[in-house]
């Protein structure tokens, strides 16, 4: 029996969701017989009320955690100008890791990271928590694009768009603090959707961004006075991705009824495909194979359900269920499991990270100099 113990790094509103997985994984997937989880250990920086899980150990100091010889892997949900720190203590010391995005609060303490790697010959398993790679319906995308259904890839259009910062009197928090979280809504929803990009599309080798802070001040909490906001709500970007791909990405953390509006549109020579995070049940496919006809024949976008057809080792929910942004990370945290328990690597992991670092750069970098960035791989 080999017991993976995991140790989480925070228990915010990711660590709480990162834990629902641990402990339900045995729900969803038939599990390996001789792999157990344990959710061992948490550092928390103040005492958590109610903790919906007994942890054996809480720790008030992540680096007790890490350790902990017998911490396996390692599970970072901590406010990003943390990540970092802890990446490099656990590679350090060895353990299997499972990051929140992104990597790192820029390029710079990106490459600390990759280079610790490095220096230190780390080969355990490390995942970081893409979950939308995760969603059946965006694996069907994937699948259709390698199996050519829509030929070669002219163009896409990647849209997030939130409404978490509409309200001008939301306080200012680390999310929306420069020097804790390292960017607006460009690593809060665009590193999930440069991901996408460059998983189902390719290498991003150019970008040109405009970028805008609505609200320039919030309130200070508990305090009768505003702050300054640095980071951005708006962005729009152009991209070029290798064989001249084009495609646009915009977003928004100010888009007032948007929920979570994640939009992904990608056109070829063959036909095309659309996925909305607002119903994401189906994948839109259109085939310019379909049979014409003089009123319509069958030409049209086809609705691919995918709702939970995660087949393999899936077992709850039955597959004809609704899906829903949960059921991504469960899948996500399943995966890394399986890799942690054969010790093999699993993707998206930290050097992917790096490489959504290298654009998020870029764009910043082209929207202060106002004009495109070449990304040099
Ligand atoms: N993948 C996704 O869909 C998704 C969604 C939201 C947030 N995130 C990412 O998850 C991370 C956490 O975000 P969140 O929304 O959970 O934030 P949060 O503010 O809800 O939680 C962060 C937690 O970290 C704790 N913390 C602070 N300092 C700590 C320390 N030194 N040691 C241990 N814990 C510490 C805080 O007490 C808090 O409980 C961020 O990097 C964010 O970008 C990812």
């Amino acid at each position: 029996m080999k017991t993976i113990r995991i140790g989480i790094v925070g228990f915010g509103y990711m660590g709480k969701m990162h834990t629902l997985c641990y402990q339900n994984l045995a729900y969803f997937y038939r599990m390996p017989q001789d792999v157990k989880i344990e959710l061992y250990a948490l550092a928390a920086p103040h005492p958590v009320e109610n903790l919906p899980v007994q942890f054996q150990k809480v720790y008030a100091d992540y680096r007790e955690l890490i350790a902990d010889p017998q911490v396996d892997a390692v599970d970072i949900c901590t406010p990003n100008y943390l990540h970092k720190d802890v990446l490099l203590a656990a590679i350090r010391a060895n353990k299997a890791i499972y990051c929140e995005k992104p990597l790192a609060l820029s390029l710079e303490e990106a490459r600390d990271v990759k280079a610790a790697m490095e220096e230190y010959g780390y080969k355990k398993t490390n995942r970081m928590s893409f979950e939308y790679r995760f969603c059946p319906a965006i694996m069907r995308a994937r699948q259709l694009l390698q199996e050519g259904r829509i030929g070669r890839i002219i163009q896409f259009n990647v849209k997030y768009y939130g409404s978490e910062f509409l309200d001008p009197l939301r306080p200012i928090s680390w999310q929306s603090t420069k020097a804790k979280a390292g960017g607006g809504v460009l690593y809060a929803l665009g590193t999930h959707a440069i991901d996408l990009i460059d998983w189902l599309i390719g290498d991003v080798e150019s970008v040109y961004a405009v970028k805008r802070t609505v609200f320039r001040e919030r309130p200070v909490r508990g305090e009768n006075r505003t702050g300054k906001i640095e980071l951005e709500d708006i962005l729009n970007v152009l991209l070029k991705c290798r064989e001249d791909v084009t495609g646009t990405l915009l977003l928004s953390q100010v888009a007032a009824g948007a929920g979570i509006d994640f939009a992904v549109e990608i056109y070829g020579e063959k036909g095309s495909l659309k996925f909305n995070q607002e119903n994401p049940n189906v994948l839109q496919y259109f085939s310019c194979g379909d049979e014409q006809g003089p009123i319509g024949g069958f030409t049209g976008y086809k609705a691919i359900e995918t709702m939970q057809k995660y087949g393999g080792e899936a077992i709850f929910p039955p597959p004809r269920v609704n899906i829903s942004w949960i059921r991504y990370h469960v899948a996500s945290i399943y995966d890394f499991i399986t890799a942690v328990s054969g010790d093999r690597e699993s993707h998206p992991d930290l050097l992917d990270a790096y490489r959504v670092q290298m654009v998020t750069d870029a764009v910043y970098a082209s929207a202060e100099a106002k004009k495109e960035m070449e990304i040099s791989r």
